[in-house]
């Protein structure tokens, strides 16, 4: 396994839309295994290709507190959603930033699992906002997406500023 660079916002990169995976094979059960360790690492609750440069639909999330919940959802789908919820998010590759972002409360997921498998599970609360998190990267969309352009700015000036100090 491997560690992998997790892109920063606004690196243009995070804009581009994931292609489906046509099939599950080594390389791609490598891709998640790498995945996992760097979310595990960094640590997160959630990572999705797009953030390591990847431009796949792959994604990795583990909510729970003791990581024993890894899940890796192959081309992800949400099927259903329902009711709302506005929950405080982060992401890895807007490190230090948390915002407010509506979501649905609850969502019902179709996705294939590393063996290929397709499978269907519900999400709700913390898993529900992860998962469409995840899913939004896939599609090329980052959270501060959701917030006013002068959010926007400030949260750019913020991550140019703290880049020049460690820099
Ligand atoms: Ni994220």
């Amino acid at each position: 396994m491997a560690l992998l660079p997790i892109l920063r916002y606004p690196d243009p990169k995070l804009h581009r839309v994931a292609a489906p995976v046509a099939a599950v094979d080594a390389g791609i059960r490598k891709l998640v295994a790498d995945m996992a360790e760097t979310m595990y690492e960094a640590p997160g609750i959630g990572l999705a290709a797009t953030q390591v440069g990847a431009l796949v639909r792959v994604i990795v999330i583990d909510v729970t507190e003791d990581k024993t919940g890894l899940r890796a959802l192959i081309n992800p789908e949400i099927l259903e959603r329902i009711g709302e919820q506005v929950c405080e998010e982060g992401c890895l590759s807007v490190p230090g930033i948390y915002e407010k972002v509506a979501r649905a409360e609850r969502v019902r997921v179709a996705a294939l699992n590393t063996e290929g498998e397709r499978f269907e599970f519900e999400a709700e609360g913390l898993l529900a906002v992860c998962v469409q998190h995840e899913i939004d990267h896939l599609d090329g969309k980052v959270f501060v997406d959701y917030l006013s352009p002068l959010k926007q700015g400030r949260i750019k000036a913020k991550l140019a500023k703290r880049a020049r100090v460690t820099a």
